[in-house]
């Protein structure tokens, strides 16, 4: 193994340049590792975002030699040969707040325009309720539900790069959980959210999201079963 890893990291906000540094190549180091490194022992102007270095806060995520990804859980050796550079790179789809760091207010509203929080109605249950862990609906909402909010799969979606107004895999993703929780109180009123020229009909299921995701989530699939929803609730309504 070299001694010495260089790393490419853009510096600015849309407009920028890469800035070239070199730290010691080490046998264990994550990208994150590298970029706190490169922080803290050569300009401390260098901004990124991350909070729980385990893969649970979902802040860390960047385009790591073209993938996007999450950094915290990136090893160096996995993503670079010996000898090869690191290039690092803010999320795509975002606006980019300064250097690695990007704005996520955009990304979050989606989530709330598709519907993507529990509704408990005008009178929630005061017990627990039971959802069998076999049940179709659960086992459905259990394969979405740890999302944790990168912004991966939301980077590396075409449709989002050419339509600023598609609500993305993520926030879809979320939609579908719910639309499969029994509990919840806006099942109308989420499947009319998610059916509109920004939802679920614009995804092209050319997957990428479902690639990406570091949590092994399949957008795709969940957008998917939103666009049958949709479809099996207006073949009601022609009954
Ligand atoms: S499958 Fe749909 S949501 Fe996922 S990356 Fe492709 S177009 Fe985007
Ligand atoms: S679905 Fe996966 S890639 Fe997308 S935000 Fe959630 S954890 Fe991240
Ligand atoms: S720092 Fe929390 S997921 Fe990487």
């Amino acid at each position: 193994m070299t001694d010495t890893l260089r790393v490419d990291i853009w510096r600015g906000t849309e407009s920028g340049q890469f800035q070239l540094f070199a730290i010691p190549r080490r046998e264990h180091q994550t990208v994150l590792d590298v970029v706190t490194e490169i922080q803290r022992e050569h300009d401390a102007t260098l901004s990124y975002r991350f909070a729980c270095r385990v893969g649970m806060c979902g802040s860390c995520a960047m385009v790591v030699n073209g993938r996007p990804r999450w950094t915290c859980r990136t090893r160096v050796r996995d993503v670079v040969d010996d000898g090869e550079p690191l290039r690092l790179e803010p999320l795509r789809n975002f606006t980019v707040v300064k250097d690695l760091a990007v704005e996520m207010t955009q990304f979050f509203d989606k989530w709330k325009a598709a519907q993507g929080y529990f509704e408990p109605g005008a009178e929630p249950a005061a017990d627990f309720a039971v959802v069998p862990p076999a049940t179709a609906e659960r086992q459905a909402a259990d394969a979405g539900i740890e999302c944790i909010g990168c912004g991966v799969c939301y980077s590396a979606c075409d449709v989002v790069a050419w339509d600023k107004d598609y609500f993305g895999p993520a926030a879809l993703n979320r939609a579908w959980t719910l639309v499969n929780d029994v509990r919840d109180q806006a099942q109308s009123a989420r499947l009319d959210a998610v059916s509109g020229s920004e939802g679920c009909q614009a995804c092209h299921t050319h997957m990428s999201c479902t690639t990406f995701c570091p949590k092994a989530i399949a957008p795709t699939y969940s957008i998917a079963g939103l666009k049958r929803a949709v479809l099996r609730r207006g073949l009601r309504g022609m009954l």
